[in-house]
């Protein structure tokens, strides 16, 4: 019998309060609600049983996992564990927000298995979490990571944000300077998306901050990578820097297309080769439509997303294994590729194209030009 890696996400789309800039699925719900969103969501962990599967990863992300009663992750884990064979050695993330965490709670969580905390710290700078509608202040998050780490986490991440209104590359650098003080293994670096219909658009349509142009926080990343390149945290992905084996098990498996299970609302999943997402809708969700849209990807959307995925990595990507998938891209973009060596954009040695350490900035372009 084939025994198969596979990956677990978990959505919790619950939070206290919603950041300005978010459009992630997740709002603020009643206690009865998230009472029955567990309840669909054991009822969808059993429907898709399959002791077959060895779980590498789980991600309990959101949302904000951090902020409902352990009781829930408790029940989801033990779910989890009874319907799929979880690996001993399984890297089990949660997301936290540093407003919604105790001692207590991280307790439970290292009880539980979980081995890895994901902060979202956005931003050190009081003014700039303001800004972006953060209910939490600097001394808040970084008491919250001392906590994580009293409580026996030693795999943490932290998220930041570039391009906050009103940041500059001094309070931006100053947020990294505290958080490698903090001896945090991981640090994931988004530049922020002004995402349509958040109250963030709202107020910088209404010329009420400062934005920061896109040239310039392309120069705060590549200046941030040096920073964290001399403190030893390691570019894998564009947005994500690691200590030496602290790399995100999770993230790696979706950038190598992993399989994976999506439970929650919104959740996305890839088994068995074909994709579904299920709905945002939390009603359509207590109503049991679970993974909806289910499609098989065809050999040329799986070429696309090696591409896309792998070369955001410092992996690369693997030319023979997109031979494998009938894209010659060698032969196809041959052209482009000469002119990409040429002007040291990418590189191409043993069968993989890797982009540029300096070039990271330019990733969705590059990747436009070798796509079929
Ligand atoms: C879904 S959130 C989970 C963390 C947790 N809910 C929190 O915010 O504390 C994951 C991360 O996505 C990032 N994120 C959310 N909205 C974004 C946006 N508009 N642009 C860039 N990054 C964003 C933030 O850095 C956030 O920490
Ligand atoms: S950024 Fe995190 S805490 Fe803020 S609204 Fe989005 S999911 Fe919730």
């Amino acid at each position: 019998m084939i025994m198969t890696d596979k990956m677990i996400y978990i959505h919790i789309p619950f939070c206290d309060s919603k950041c300005f800039y978010c459009n992630f699925c997740s709002s603020i719900y009643s206690e009865k609600i998230k009472e029955k969103y567990f309840l669909k969501l054991v009822e969808e962990i059993k429907l898709n049983k399959n002791k077959n599967a060895n779980i590498s990863s789980i991600y309990i992300g959101g949302g904000t996992p951090s902020s409902i009663d352990q009781k829930y992750i408790k029940k989801i884990i033990k779910q989890i564990n009874e319907n799929f064979n979880v690996l001993k050695n399984a890297e089990i993330t949660i997301e936290v927000n540093p407003c919604s965490i105790s001692e207590n709670k991280f307790l439970q969580y290292k009880k539980l298995g979980i081995n890895r905390i994901s902060f979202g710290v956005q931003s050190l700078n009081n003014k700039c979490l303001k800004i972006i509608g953060r209910t939490h202040t600097k001394k808040q998050a970084i008491n919250a990571i001392k906590l994580a780490k009293k409580c026996g986490f030693s795999n943490i991440n932290t998220d930041v944000l570039i391009g906050i209104p009103n940041q500059n590359y001094y309070k931006l650098k100053n947020t990294i300077k505290r958080l490698i003080k903090l001896k945090v293994q991981h640090i994931s670096c988004y530049m922020l998306i002004n995402e349509k219909g958040t109250k963030l658009t709202n107020i910088i349509n209404n010329k009420k901050v400062k934005i920061i142009s896109e040239d310039k926080c392309v120069k705060y990343y590549n200046n941030i990578f040096k920073y964290l390149k001399k403190y030893g945290y390691n570019r894998y992905e564009i947005s994500n820097f690691a200590k030496k084996n602290y790399e995100c098990k999770h993230n790696i498996g979706y950038w190598q297309l992993k399989e994976y299970y999506g439970f929650g609302l919104s959740a996305h999943s890839y088994v068995d080769g074909s994709r579904y997402a299920n709905t945002c809708n939390i009603q359509e969700y207590l109503n049991n439509e679970f993974g909806y849209n289910k499609e098989k990807l065809s050999c040329l959307e799986k070429v696309e997303e090696m591409i896309m995925l792998s070369l955001r990595t410092v992996y690369g990507v693997d030319v023979k294994a997109l031979n494998g998938l009938g894209y010659d891209v060698i032969n196809e973009k041959k052209y482009e590729i000469d002119f990409l060596v040429k002007n040291k954009f990418i590189t191409y040695e043993n069968d993989t194209i890797k982009i540029c350490e300096d070039k990271f900035g330019v990733t969705n372009q590059i990747i436009l030009k070798l796509l079929p």
